[in-house]
């Protein structure tokens, strides 16, 4: 009896870590204080991908960097309250938090109150990321379902399944129309 609760106490955390990977805070990569939140009301039905468009970062210290430029950029020139993506995703396979899971973003019009804005740091127009950071991706995306943040039954699209334009990028848009739940 004793050995079986204990199996099963560990078959749970086993699937707690295969659920939910490990999720670089704001606070590690030094992230600024955000000048508002709006709460996002989940589970969301909606997984909205990205790409950042600039350059790729391969060292959890080059992705926090880029990470401090690109929040630098939205909360200075494009004048948002934060970085405007719930989640970003280095070619180092490591995810950065962004405004989380329980805060709006402001990455597709129209969408953010629906939806987790999952960003992959790079252009990925000729080459898709590597595979640990598309791994870490889709692992945030289980994590998200487990943890009811996202719906059981989410639809995964590509900014550009919603807005006109080149996001997330032709290789990645052609790697994600193949993922689980992707509807153009
Ligand atoms: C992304 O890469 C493509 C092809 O290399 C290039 O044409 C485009 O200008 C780049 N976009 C950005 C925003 O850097
Ligand atoms: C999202 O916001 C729009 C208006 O901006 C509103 O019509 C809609 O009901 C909201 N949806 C949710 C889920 O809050």
């Amino acid at each position: 009896m004793m050995l079986q609760t204990s199996v099963v106490w560990l078959l749970a955390l086993c699937a707690m870590a295969l659920g939910c990977p490990h999720i670089v805070s704001r606070s590690q990569w030094g992230a600024r204080v955000p000048k508002n939140k709006v709460h996002l009301k989940t589970p969301v039905p909606y997984v909205i991908v990205h790409y950042s468009a600039g350059s790729c970062c391969f060292t959890p210290a080059s992705c926090s960097w880029l990470v401090r430029i690109i929040q630098r950029y939205h909360m200075d020139n494009w004048l948002l309250a934060d970085i405007a993506y719930n989640f970003l995703i280095g070619e180092d396979g490591r995810i950065y938090e962004g405004r989380g899971w329980r805060t709006r973003g402001a990455h597709a019009e129209n969408w953010n109150n629906k939806s987790l804005g999952i960003s992959f740091l790079g252009n990925f127009s000729k080459i898709g990321p590597r595979r640990a950071a598309l791994n870490a991706a889709k692992r945030l995306i289980q994590c998200a379902v487990s943890r009811n943040f996202l719906s059981r039954k989410y639809i995964l699209k590509g900014l550009r399944n919603v807005k006109l334009t080149r996001c997330p990028g032709n290789a990645l848009h052609g790697v994600i129309k193949w993922w689980p739940r992707f509807k153009a």
